[in-house]
């Protein structure tokens, strides 16, 4: 273990290298600036997926792949949902996605016509709301306290139609970083049972949880309940493999499994999915589980620094979350809007954040700010340190 640690020590975490590979944050901003926003690790992938990727293409070959993926791939993700997850499913059941994120589209194209509607939480990543919008079906979000990140399965209840066709669930939840209940999956369960309505379980984040917090599948509590999930997942949060873009549904429904599949065909995502990034799933399934436990123990750490430093900031208050590697500090005492505050941290501090606007999270999200802390201590202390300079002089 002691080995595995040093692969998140601070020497690990290197700026010049992130600046180069890192496209959607280390690259899009000044070279002063420390970017905590898009959640994904700074740190390398096992070693494994580099190797096992590198020995795929050391003989020059980039050819086509079926267009219902591997096999052996399939085979591993459905062994993986029983072990790991308790979902019961067959290398059958498993359609592959590029990407989790893909994965939202496919269910919501195949479940939606315009003008259904979609339930979905608030604050929830922005990625349900945009899925939702691109087949014309209506938003509808449930509030979850942001306060206690209780989900409110009474008002759940109430916001169900004769055109609710998905319940989007996201457990644990970003950004949040909440572990939904089990007891609160159960009346979930229960109230989709009765309804007739399907619930899509993005679980993407289930292992990125902090002990005692432990990950529940809706799909897993019972039969009939997995039923009517479609459970999502992938490589990107587990094993730091956010660029692979492979995602993995799983169904134990063989019907829906084949109408998934030709949705996934119709809209050409089906051949949209690559060899490299299912021998990079493989590597990680395989051979990454130790890196994962080492990484969210370094995880956990940093939560803990990050939560204890943001708490003795004055104006801020940020609730310990149970899973996930983002925060949602409270900064609505301060007396800006997030957006004003991110653009604060990012003038002042330079540090950048992302807002907690209607866009990113819905409109529930105001007031509040998420910042990624998949890093090192060090880069973690430095933005920090320029954070609490930055208000402390505000407010003095
Ligand atoms: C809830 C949720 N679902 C899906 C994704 C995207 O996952 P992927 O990289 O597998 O597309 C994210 C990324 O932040 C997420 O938070």
């Amino acid at each position: 273990m002691k080995l595995l640690s040093s692969l998140f020590a601070d020497e690990q975490v290197h700026p010049e290298l992130l600046q180069k590979h890192a496209r959607i944050r280390w690259k899009t901003v000044a070279a002063d600036v420390i970017p905590l926003t898009a959640a994904e690790a700074d740190f390398p992938a096992p070693k494994e997926v580099t190797q096992m990727l590198l020995d795929q293409i050391s003989d020059g070959y980039f050819f086509y792949c079926s267009p219902e993926g591997e096999w052996e791939l399939r085979e591993l993700v459905a062994e993986i949902s029983q072990t790991r997850y308790g979902i019961r499913c067959q290398p059958e059941h498993i359609v592959l996605t590029p990407g989790t994120a893909a994965g939202i589209w496919l269910v919501v194209r195949w479940l939606c016509q315009p003008g259904d509607e979609c339930i979905l939480l608030d604050p929830v990543d922005l990625l349900f709301g945009l899925a939702i919008d691109s087949v014309g079906a209506r938003r509808v979000y449930c509030r979850v306290d942001k306060n206690t990140g209780q989900l409110d399965v009474e008002q759940l209840k109430s916001l169900l139609s004769p055109r609710t066709r998905l319940i989007c669930l996201c457990n644990p939840h970003n950004p949040l970083g909440l572990a939904i209940p089990k007891e609160t999956l159960q009346a979930i369960g229960e109230l989709a049972l009765k309804q007739n309505v399907m619930v899509l379980a993005d679980e993407v984040w289930h292992e990125i949880i902090y002990p005692p917090a432990k990950h529940v599948s809706l799909a897993s509590l019972e039969k009939e309940f997995a039923q009517h999930t479609l459970t999502l997942f992938g490589p990107s949060k587990t094993f730091g493999l956010s660029g692979l873009r492979i995602g993995f549904l799983v169904t134990p429904n063989e019907k829906i499994a084949l109408q998934l599949r030709q949705v996934a065909l119709q809209l050409g995502m089906a051949y949209s999915l690559t060899l490299y990034a299912q021998v990079g799933a493989v590597a990680a399934l395989r051979y990454g589980w130790s890196w994962r436990d080492a990484f969210v123990a370094h995880l956990q750490q940093m939560r803990d620094y990050c939560v204890s430093r943001l708490n003795r900031i004055p104006g801020i208050y940020c609730r310990q979350p149970d899973a996930t590697y983002v925060l949602f500090p409270d900064i609505s005492a301060l007396g800006m809007s997030s957006q004003a505050f991110a653009d604060f941290l990012l003038a002042q501090a330079r540090v950048a954040v992302v807002p907690g606007t209607t866009d990113w999270f819905g409109p529930g999200a105001e007031g509040n700010i998420r910042l990624s802390f998949a890093t090192s201590r060090f880069v973690l202390a430095q933005a920090l340190d320029r954070i609490e300079q930055a208000v402390t002089n505000y407010i003095s």
